[in-house]
Formats: structure tokens, sequence, C-alpha cells
């Protein structure tokens, strides 16, 4: 088979085993570490594989590295775009790396742990852009003095003031791009931040509090996980593990199913704001509880907007929003609930986009049809599964969901969306993170990370779940039938089987075969797709390289072909990161990549390496040296 038909093949099973041999035989090391240009912030690796079969590929895939740096592959370099602490305006407090800086100093510089982003050029000018990035958790260590649990009120308001959204200007001053301190735009939402609840959901009895007795006004976002990007120009952030923020000063306190369900036990889970917050005390305030776990939009060209959690979307831990478009127009929103055993959901706005007037679509998201996946068992194929799937729509009064099953409205349906998707039977999966649309063919694409428990606990072995005590996790990926997002039916596949060929030989713990020696990864998590269609995968997984994880090394992330199943390692990142977060620029010609928790056990100065530094959480821009499209 020549190249040009070996492209244009769809057998894709043919096409992995393929990719494989062509790895094995490519393998040899090439290259030698080396300097580039005085930039110590990024290192040039050894090449693994210089050789493209790949037309989208057109970088060498580099090596597994464990260094306290950024590595990248030969003619590719990084730059610091924003750091965690840094003063998102002039008149801000400049970060404090001893640990005293104020909640007020934190709410007024860029938050911590960053993770998902999004980037919006301003109309009409490509050298102009915002970005909006979530800012996860903290990492106490780190954040404070005494380097412990918090033990004031003052520290619990600046651990939320550490978390939420930053948006911030960015623009391009020759050939990179740079944070503009004294952008009217740049903006802090955390934990703390006045938000409006919408949808069906805002108002409800259960989302009273004593402070709030419409259900409609809440304090703050936080453990903002992942992101989405609206074709009208908003941004999602997504509330993920909310619950964790819980404690009960009543160590017996008994739970309801929805709240073991949803995780929350009274002890806390290391966060620890319930002894100085009553916010947080479920024995004080049970249904704060309910007014987190939820999708926020945010106007990032409106500094004076209000975000708005959108009920319509369902309450579970979100990781991110993938947007897609139903053939007659109407907004796709697919979503993962990441905790073992959860599920992958979908919604679809009751009304079209209007796609020449993005200010109609304010409350798009506020009306609309929430469903959940049941995937079937699949062919069973040991390298490349692939079966058939469901949406199952999650409405009260149909499909076995009213009072008489513990469901009294949709309100209720969507604050236990858990409980209803139990009740349909959706397939628990292994942990779904990130979804991603393709630009190029409308594919769906969702990395289920890992699930130590697959095999157990109810949770059968099969179908896109493979494997028992999946350590290491596989990407999911699904085609919607008559190719459009609306369908309730799609097809699907493994895209690739992560493992270690190096500790186990054959499948399935050393992988598909588009794994080997030279690419190897574990729990993938990030994705993001570029213009071209090139698929890049990000990794939150574990860094000690040894054992089950021998070669691996730190986190990374990696690019992927999608018609041929070709996953090279573009980056490596420093010591006890995750790499989480990733944007373009228009011209696709700078990557912004999230480098979280550097050192989140110690061991990491990253990025200053000052002599006893702190790490700091940072985007990077990563630049071609010869200024050509990122990956090609
Ligand atoms: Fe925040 Fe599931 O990652
Ligand atoms: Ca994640
Ligand atoms: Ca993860």
């Amino acid at each position: 088979m020549n190249l040009l038909e070996e492209n244009q093949a769809t057998d894709l099973e043919q096409m992995v085993g393929l990719t494989r041999r062509r790895f094995i035989g490519a393998g040899a090391l090439c290259g030698a570490a080396m300097f580039l240009g005085g930039n110590l912030l990024s290192r040039s690796a050894l090449a693994v594989n210089a050789a493209s079969a790949s037309p989208l590929l057109g970088f060498a895939g580099i090596a597994a590295d464990t260094r306290d740096t950024i590595t990248l592959p030969p003619g590719y370099s990084a730059s610091v775009l924003i750091s965690w602490g840094q003063p998102l305006s002039r008149h801000a407090p400049a970060f404090d790396p001893s640990g005293n800086g104020s909640a007020k100093a934190q709410e007024q510089q860029f938050g911590d742990n960053n993770d998902g982003m999004s980037l919006f050029a301003f109309p009409g000018d490509n050298n102009r852009a915002l970005l909006a990035i979530n800012n996860e958790y903290t990492n106490y260590r780190y954040l404070y003095a005494h380097g412990g649990a918090p033990q004031s009120t003052e520290d619990v308001r600046k651990a939320l003031a550490s978390e939420g959204v930053s948006v911030i200007e960015v623009r391009r001053s020759g050939d990179t791009w740079q944070f503009v301190q004294n952008s009217r735009y740049n903006r802090r939402i955390h934990g703390n931040s006045p938000i409006r609840l919408s949808g069906p959901a805002a108002g409800h009895d259960w989302l009273k509090t004593s402070a709030d007795n419409t259900g409609k006004k809440v304090l703050g976002t936080f453990q903002n996980c992942a992101n989405g990007k609206t074709p009208w120009g908003t941004y999602l952030t997504c509330e993920e593990n909310f619950t964790d923020c819980f404690g009960s000063s009543n160590p017996q306190q008994a739970f309801d199913a929805a709240q073991k369900r949803y995780g929350v036990v009274a002890a806390s889970k290391e966060i620890n704001w319930h002894p100085h917050d009553p916010r947080f005390d479920m024995a004080k305030n049970p249904n704060e509880l309910n007014r987190h776990g939820w999708v926020v939009e945010i106007d990032p060209f409106d500094p004076q907007s209000t975000p708005v959690k959108r009920t319509a979307l369902g309450r579970f831990k979100h990781e991110n929003a993938a947007l897609a478009e139903t053939r007659d127009g109407r907004a796709v929103v697919y979503m993962g609930d990441d905790e073992r055993g959860e599920f992958i959901y979908k919604f679809i706005s009751r009304d079209p986009i209007i796609h020449d007037n993005p200010k109609a679509n304010k409350d798009l998201l506020d009306h609309g049809t929430l469903y959940v996946a049941i995937f079937d068992a699949g062919d069973g194929d040991a390298d490349h599964p692939r079966g058939k799937g469901q949406w199952v729509e999650l409405t009260h009064g149909k499909n076995g969901i009213d009072a008489s099953t513990g469901f009294a409205s949709q309100a209720e349906v969507l604050i236990h969306a858990r409980l209803a998707a139990s009740l349909v039977k959706a397939t628990r999966m292994d942990r779904p993170e990130w979804i991603v649309v393709s630009p190029t063919d409308g594919q769906v694409y969702c990395t289920l990370t890992n699930n130590a428990k697959r095999g157990e606990d109810g949770q059968p072995v099969g179908g896109p779940n493979p494997r028992e005590k999946n350590v290491y996790g596989q990407i999911l990926r699904w085609k919607a039938d008559a190719d459009n997002h609306g369908s309730s039916t799609f097809s699907w596949d493994l895209f690739v089987v992560a493992g270690n060929p190096g500790v186990h030989a054959g499948q399935p713990k050393g992988g598909s075969s588009n794994i080997n020696p030279q690419n190897m990864f574990n729990s993938p998590d990030g994705l993001g797709f570029d213009k071209a269609g090139r698929l890049w995968i990000l990794t939150d997984g574990d860094y000690s390289n040894a054992g089950d994880f021998a070669g691996m090394g730190n986190n990374q992330m990696l690019c992927a072909d999608p018609n041929t199943g070709e996953i090279r390692r573009f980056m490596v990142g420093p010591v006890a990161c995750e790499v989480t977060g990733i944007s373009f620029s228009p011209d696709q010609k700078t990557l912004f990549v999230g480098i979280q928790h550097p050192g989140e056990t110690g061991g990491s100065t990253w990025p200053e390496h000052l002599p006893n530094g702190k790490p700091r959480s940072s985007v990077v821009a990563i630049r071609r040296d010869d200024g050509g499209i990122v990956g090609a």
C-alpha cells in the first residue's frame, strides 16, 4: 500500500496495525538533548521517530523525560505567558512567594492551578485576544506560609480567591503573544463572586439558603476544571469536584442518598473549608451543596457581566463542555462526569443558534433536553473494539422518571442528574474527562482517564470500558448516526487504549496497536483539536516512572493523526505537574498549554528555578522557531 492509499483507507484497525509496525521500525533514538537559543524554559529532546508517515504530523516525536523542565521536539520553544499570582492590573499587589499575601490580593491576581481555557480573538484583529482560563484548585503547601489546611476565615477566603476563572487579554508583539497587564478586560471570577442561577432548577427550594431565599443568586464558582466555547462567543467553565469542598460540623450527620451519590462526607476531603466558613458546613447549610456542580456561562468581552449557572445542563462533576450543532441548527453540548463509573451526557437546546446575532443566544442554554449515553457491549475486538450506542432522554415524565421513582419535577431531575441517569441504566464509564468534536469530520472523542475499580462495584468489564482495574485509560470515539449530532444513536470505537508495552507484553495492558515504547503514556485527560484536525492529548497520570508506569516519565502532551491512529509525544512537562488546558492562536502558530501543579508533591521549582523557590502553575506559549504552524 503506498502512502496515499494508506491515508485514504477506511479500515482503521488495519491502519493501526500498520502504524505500530512502522513505529517499531523507526524506533531507534536519534538526535541529542540541547538548549535552544538561551531559552532555558524549554529543552529540545531526543527525537524518537523523525520519519513521518502521517500527512498531519510534521514534528519528531520525543522521548519520555523526568527533568524539571518543558521538553519539546527540535525546532520548538516555549515561554511563560502568565503564572499563578501575577497581578492582573497595575494596581494589584505583586505575587508574594512567602505565602503571606492576602485573600484580597489573590482576588486581583491570576488564580492557581490553571486548567481548561479558551481563546477569543477580538473581532477584526487577530493580534489581540482574550483568554478565559479556569483556576481549578490550590495547593496549600504553597498558598499559605504555614503550608497546611486553612486555619482561619481569611485562609478560606484566600483559597476561594485562588479558584474560579481568570480572564486576561493577550496581544501579539512581533512573533510572541504576551499578557496585557492593564487591559480593562482582565478580570477574576472566584469562589466569592456573585453568580446567577438560571434554567429549570433556578429558584427551586433545594437551591434556597439562609443567604439567598430566591434560590437564584449564589456566591462563587470553584473547582473549575475544563471548559467550553460557544459559537456565540461565550465561555463555559465546568464545576467538577465541588463536593470535596463541603464537610460537616456534625461528624455523625446522616446524608441522604443523593448527597452520598455526589460524594459528600462529614470530614471533607482535605479542603476543609467548613470549620471556618459555615457556607460549606452541611450541618448548617445543606442546600449550598446543590448550588454547585453546574456549567457556568461567562461573557468574556463584558467585564461587568454576571456569570450564569445553566441548570438545564444538569448537575454533576463536570469535566468540560464540547459544543456542536444539530443539522437543524440547535446547540449541542457534550459533557462528561469525572468519577469512577459515572456517565457521559448530551444537551440539545430547544431553539436554534442565531449565528448573525450572538447576543440573541444569551438564554439559549436555559431551554433544552438532557440525554445520557448507553453503550452496547461492542464486538469485543481485543485491539480495536467498536459498537453502537444511544442517547436516552432525562426528562420528567419520560423513561420512568417521575414522582413514583423519586423525581417531582424537571428541576429535581437536573439537580440529581446522576440519580436520573442511573434510573435509565446509563453505561458506567471509566471516568469521562474531556470531550472534543473534530472540526474536520464531526466525530467526537472522549478521554476515559482510568478506573482502578473497573470489574468491581457493579461495573462490568466490556464495551468501551474493556479492561479490569484499568490504570492506563483509553480514548473513546463516536460518530453520530446520519452525521447529525441531533441523532439519538451513534457508532463508537476506541481510538487508543493506553498501556505499557515495556512492562506488559501484548494486550490488554500493553495497550492497543498504536501504542509502542516510544509514545506510551497513561491517564489521557485533556483533549484539543487544531484547525487542521490534529488531536492533541494531555495527560494527568502517574508520573512515578516506575512499576506499571516505568518509562513513561512526567506528564506530557501528545499529538495524534485521527485518520491513521498514529500518536507521537510532543511535549513533556516539569516534575509532578499535570498538563491541562489547550488553545491556539488564530493563525495556529502559537499553542497555549497549561502546566498545572508542578511540584505538587515537591521536587520542582519550575518555571523560575529560584533557590528555595516555589513552583508556580503557568500557561505557556509554544512556537516553532521557524514561525510555522505548530505540529505541522
Ligand atoms: Fe479536573 Fe477530571 O479533571
Ligand atoms: Ca481533567
Ligand atoms: Ca484527571
